[in-house]
């Protein structure tokens, strides 16, 4: 797995190239990062009572600080303007949005403290997206709000390429999590994974935590193993994160070639154009 960091946009048709190869993209300074990391932080900072988000575990007890963390979440999820201002990202990588179909507008919230943890979408463990997807042309994009470090950072396995890794993707249905996610306590994470766990060891020895900047964009194939850093850094993670389908690759059934167990489920029904 090699690198690429990109000063310039790729045609949808040259991105998929490099990611179903096995490598991955960085596309740095995009322009239009500035905008939706400024409307995040203001997001933030407002539903944190104006505490600095990523020292926010240092002034909230942790109950109030997931209360508040899960419903900015929630609005960035819902937000027109956030996923307006990802568009005009993915379009300054090189994606034509007329041939896309995209998923969800994550932000993702990683504490540094466990006693802070179970936010709505936080800490991720191994896992490739197309376990629970089985979509293969998948591709996922993901980006900082605030300066990283290594140990906040997400993971890539890039030995995993090619490599299988038992998982439990024939038993995993997007269904159970739905109705799980929805019994759970407003605002928390419901006991039930968000995408099927592997059932074997993950050999960390050649781990990627990868470096990507506050305006840089990661894009990765949805088959590449990853996981969020366990943070134990002085300060929360914050990134957002969006899944997406280039037509094309799919009606010609492009996809990488690799080994996988066939996930049962289907969690990109409501893929929106
Ligand atoms: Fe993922």
């Amino acid at each position: 797995m090699n690198t690429r960091y990109l000063s310039q946009p790729l045609s949808d048709d040259e991105r998929s190239d490099l990611l179903f190869k096995g490598d991955v993209a960085v596309f740095t300074r995009v322009p239009a990062m500035k905008a939706l990391i400024r409307f995040t932080d203001s997001m933030l900072r407002y539903y944190l009572d104006g505490n600095n988000p990523v020292t926010a575990h240092q002034d909230m007890l942790p109950g109030t600080f997931l209360n508040r963390i899960g419903a900015a979440q929630r609005d960035i999820h819902n937000s027109d303007e956030a996923k307006s201002l990802f568009f005009g990202v993915l379009r300054q990588c090189g994606t034509d949005l007329d041939d896309t179909f995209y998923d969800h507008f994550v932000l993702r919230v990683v504490p540094c403290h466990p006693s802070f943890e179970g936010a709505w979408n936080s800490a991720i463990g191994h896992h490739r997206d197309t376990w629970g997807s089985n979509i293969y042309c998948q591709q996922n994009w993901w980006a900082p709000i605030y300066g990283l470090e290594p140990g906040r950072s997400i993971a890539l396995y890039p030995d995993y390429w090619r490599r299988p890794l038992a998982n439990t993707s024939s038993k995993w249905s997007f269904k159970e999590f739905l109705s799980q996610r929805s019994a759970a306590p407003k605002n928390t994470r419901c006991a039930y994974p968000s995408v099927p766990q592997p059932t074997e060891p993950v050999d960390e020895t050649n781990r990627i935590s990868m470096d990507v900047s506050p305006g840089d964009v990661l894009c990765f194939s949805s088959a590449h193993l990853h996981a969020s850093r366990i943070n134990r850094t002085r300060e929360i993670r914050y990134s957002i994160e969006m899944r997406t389908v280039n037509r094309l690759d799919l009606l010609e059934g492009r996809r990488l070639r690799m080994w996988t167990i066939p996930a049962r489920s289907r969690c990109m029904a409501g893929l929106k154009a």
